[in-house]
């Protein structure tokens, strides 16, 4: 089975649209999503570009602020403890990678954890590893609504997890663990790569690494997400080598259309929460 992370992610759109805009026809007011796009990376602006389109056909206003390269850390901090007190902010996500004379750490401290649509701010961080609510940041929390399309209990799976990104890996971790799983991360250190993978019932690629999962690396009917997005030469990669893979397993997200489009879906949804909480 090929699973649909394009149609998943549209049916979690249309029904953010619903909810959307019953609370304008209540409340006339519409959530807003800022993001801070720091630079020319040319993948951010794209991301970016992306995620305000998503945002503005679901009925989510975005705005989007964008510095030079050399803009200084100070500068950026200032717009962000303003963006906290705007009321009419309800989510502010500054997009990563940040050119070196901003410290990654100090921008996610400054960001009010309750408009933090990301999930990273450490007490986002801390709430989800103690098993509290907290905003789950968007590309596990799409992998995992994409794992329980295909499951609906993953007690005692075995999930194995590649890569150990505080946006990836860790938070993926977490997950599968509030799901009862048994959770092996594995990365760049460890012994016997292949070795682990061939343990698992769930496996999450999330490496930074094209055509890293080969087909001898899986066993018979595993759920394979691929969170990879690589370019080699014109294409876009996962890192899962999909078409060894696909006849084998007994689910696997394709890239594109796996994993990316429910990161977007996933950030409107937290951009929707974030919005009812500060209605409250
Ligand atoms: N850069 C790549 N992925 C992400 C993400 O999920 N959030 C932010 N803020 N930046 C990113």
């Amino acid at each position: 089975m090929i699973i649909d992370g394009k149609r998943e992610a549209e049916i979690i759109r249309s029904e953010l649209k619903k909810e959307i805009s019953d609370l304008k026809s209540k409340t006339n007011k519409t959530p807003i999503l800022t993001v801070i796009l720091i630079g020319e990376f040319a993948p951010s602006k794209i991301y970016v570009k992306n995620k305000e389109r998503s945002a503005l056909e679901v009925g989510i206003n975005s705005r989007i602020i964008k510095y030079p390269e050399n803009v200084s850390e100070k500068e950026v901090l200032i717009k962000i403890e303003e963006l906290n007190k705007d009321k009419n902010v309800s989510g502010i996500l500054v997009q990563l990678p940040l050119p070196k004379q901003i410290k990654k750490e100090k921008v996610i401290n400054a960001i009010d954890p309750s408009k933090d649509v990301d999930g990273f701010h450490p007490i986002n961080v801390g709430n989800l590893s103690s098993g509290y609510k907290s905003i789950v940041p968007c590309t596990p929390l799409g992998c995992l609504l994409l794992i329980k399309k295909v499951e609906k209990s993953l007690s005692g799976k075995h999930a194995v997890i590649i890569g150990r990104s505080n946006l990836n890996g860790k938070p993926m971790a977490q997950l599968l663990l509030q799901e009862n799983c048994t959770v092996t991360i594995v990365h760049s250190k460890t012994k016997n790569l292949q070795h682990e993978c061939l343990k698992a019932d769930i496996l999450v690629a999330a490496a930074g690494k094209p055509n890293l999962v080969r087909k001898d690396w899986v066993q018979d009917n595993a759920i394979v997400i691929d969170v990879g997005i690589n370019k080699v030469g014109e294409k876009i990669v996962g890192d899962v080598n999909f078409d060894e893979l696909k006849e084998k397993t007994k689910a696997i997200t394709p890239v594109p259309g796996g994993v990316g489009p429910m990161t977007i879906a996933c950030l409107l949804r937290n951009t929707l929460e974030c919005f009812k909480a500060h209605q409250l």
